[in-house]
């Protein structure tokens, strides 16, 4: 995805990890324009994900970023559009409380770590970026996909994540989250 500034000027790296703050690994005071850059960036993004998912409204946006304790890695490739970059896309994770479900139809209450949003620009989904982005997440919290929860993945992110990383539908769940199968297995105090 293509913007009018300069990408390289606002994400320093290839993956930039952003949170409330806006502002990759930098101090945001004195820096208005900066952030409202990175806010467009989001936001347009967001939209981008949300008409992909043929969602009624943006589950992602700066101001959503902003309120909430999410975290968002956005990847760039910084020698397209004559060397000013393009964003390629995002992978927005949090911490959430669900109450989920056992095998045995237990309920459990877990807090592990969701993955909430994930877009990869339309013309380069397919080349390897969702994997790459999503491999950098993993090793950034040191964590294996089983032990995350995912809120309503769409098809094209269930294949991805049976594809990669062999994960495959586990037991139902009562809200829009889906775990894997050896999620229950792999939790602290499982036998
Ligand atoms: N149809 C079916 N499977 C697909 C498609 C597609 N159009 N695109 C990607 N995949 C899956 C397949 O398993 C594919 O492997 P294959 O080509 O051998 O079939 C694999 O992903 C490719 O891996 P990457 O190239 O690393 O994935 P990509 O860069 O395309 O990123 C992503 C995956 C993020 C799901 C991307 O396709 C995308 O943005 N899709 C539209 C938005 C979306 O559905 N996001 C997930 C929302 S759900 C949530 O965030 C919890």
């Amino acid at each position: 995805m293509e913007f009018p500034f300069d990408i390289n000027q606002l994400f320093s790296e290839r993956v930039s990890v952003l949170d409330q703050t806006l502002v990759a690994g930098r101090t945001s005071t004195g820096m208005p324009q900066l952030q409202a850059r990175i806010a467009t960036v989001i936001d347009e993004l967001g939209r981008a994900s949300a008409k992909a998912q043929q969602l009624p409204a943006s589950i992602t946006s700066a101001s959503k970023l902003q309120s909430q304790r999410h975290q968002l890695y956005l990847l760039k490739d910084g020698e397209s559009n004559g060397g000013r970059g393009v964003a390629v896309g995002f992978l927005k994770v949090g911490y959430k409380k669900l109450f989920l479900l056992d095998r045995q139809g237990v309920h459990i209450e877990a807090e592990p770590l969701c993955v909430l949003d994930f877009y990869i620009a339309e013309g380069v989904q397919r080349h390897g970026y969702g994997l790459e982005l999503f491999n950098f997440m993993l090793q950034h919290k040191n964590l294996e996909p089983v032990v995350m929860a995912y809120d309503r993945p769409s098809p094209k992110f269930q294949s991805f994540l049976a594809k990669h990383y062999s994960l495959t539908p586990s037991v139902p769940q009562a809200n829009n989250f889906v775990v894997f199968e050896g999620f229950f297995l792999n939790r602290p105090g499982s036998p």
